[in-house]
């Protein structure tokens, strides 16, 4: 029943800057395609590669050792430079393949990846580095974002958007989260602004992965010059679409927008954001909401926190089942990130850049509601 199955793909995101992603961790290439990208906006393959040499494998000793050099192909949709208004394909494809560092996980499911659910939902299951749920995935959705990041300041002069890594396990960074730059965020290997948790941060990775283990840790996002009036209610409020790009994000257990969980121990006299004219602007004296007030942006920072388990494939020996459902142990070999925190940056700023660029379409659609363009 083609209508059936139309219905449970989950390979679309976005309403007006629709991004579909395609491709598996081993296949011929990975990628996206975009769909409702307004036309001149300027674009080259420098820009999109930028982004996806951020994500790339390999970066430092830090992430997996695959060699991807992930060279992106825009297929269609720029010309001359500038965006036509028509599909943007955009084609990376896959070179440093070694199938047989999962043979053993072709037979054997890893704790807590998803080669048990894949199996359990399609009967069917491409074991190669993952398939469809490995990260490799999001080299579409960092090249969409790297799109949508175009976009934003041709609506928004004073748009910018930054993630950085805020904790690792137990080491939390000390980090300004209304002056960081990306610049900071780039100064090390784990793009954590704070120097000095930084540095502690990679020796506890470099000793986790000696050790065979793994660790998670916590990525906070501000996206800056938003205006107010972005996010559709009732089921499209602003950070309830950042909560889902969020956590379609492989690896991530968690979700909190400007006080998130803190919230819970605070009273309302000191939760609440006062309402002050500054600048000839109405604007918010404290910033607990994260920038959103019943799903629409106020014009303050938008920003909010993602949780990331720590990586799934490890090389301790853990109990697990095969697929003929035999008790059986696994020590994982291969080539994986022991903490996937540094590379996940650009993938989560990826995500929110395309919602945010969503939403200001569908904001310039509606026309010019209210006062605050
Ligand atoms: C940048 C990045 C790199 C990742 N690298 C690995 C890896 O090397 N090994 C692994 O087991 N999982 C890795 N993951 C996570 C898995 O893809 C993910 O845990 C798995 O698909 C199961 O999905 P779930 O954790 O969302 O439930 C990575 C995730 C991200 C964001």
């Amino acid at each position: 029943m083609p209508v059936l199955q139309y219905a449970q793909m989950g390979n679309t995101f976005g309403r007006l800057f629709r991004v579909t992603t395609f491709g598996e961790s081993h296949g011929g290439g990975i990628g996206v395609v975009i769909d409702g990208c307004p036309p001149n906006i300027d674009i080259c393959d420098a820009e999109i590669q930028r982004e996806l040499d951020r994500r790339r494998p390999g970066q430092s000793k830090l992430t997996t050792q695959r060699k991807e050099e992930d060279r992106c192909e825009i297929l269609s949709g720029v010309f001359e430079g500038k965006t036509h208004g028509t599909p943007i394909a955009i084609l990376v494809r896959n070179k440093d393949a070694r199938p047989e560092d999962y043979v053993e996980i072709a037979r054997k499911f890893r704790p807590s990846h998803a080669d048990f659910t894949y199996e359990a939902k399609y009967g069917i299951r491409n074991w190669q580095g993952g398939g469809r749920a490995s990260a490799r995935e999001t080299v579409g959705r960092v090249a969409a974002g790297a799109v949508a990041k175009k976009i934003l300041p041709a609506f928004y002069s004073e748009f910018e958007i930054v993630a950085y890594v805020a904790q690792i396990h137990e080491i939390i960074a000390k980090i300004n989260r209304s002056t960081v730059k990306m610049r900071d965020v780039e100064q090390n290997a784990i793009r954590c602004p704070d120097a000095a948790a930084a540095k502690k941060m990679a020796s506890l990775i470099e000793q986790i992965r000696g050790e065979g283990d793994s660790v998670g840790g916590v990525i906070e996002c501000v996206a800056r010059g938003i205006p107010a009036g972005l996010g559709e209610p009732v089921f499209d409020k602003l950070e309830a679409e950042l909560a889902k790009a969020m956590l379609s994000l492989p690896a991530t257990k968690g979700f909190e927008i400007g006080s998130g969980f803190t919230a819970t121990r605070m009273r309302g006299s000191e939760h609440n954001d006062p309402f002050e004219m500054r600048g000839g602007k109405i604007r918010t004296a404290t910033n607990n909401s994260g920038g959103v007030q019943g799903g629409i942006s106020n014009g303050e920072e938008i920003y909010f926190r993602v949780a990331f388990k720590p990586t799934a494939t490890i090389a301790h020996e853990q109990k697990t089942v095969t697929a003929s459902r035999e008790q059986t142990k696994l020590a994982a070999h291969g080539r994986h990130d022991p903490c996937v925190l540094p590379r996940a940056v650009p993938i989560v700023e990826a995500m929110a850049a395309i919602v945010l660029c969503d939403h200001a379409l569908r904001q310039k659609a509606i026309g010019l509601r209210g006062r605050w363009k």
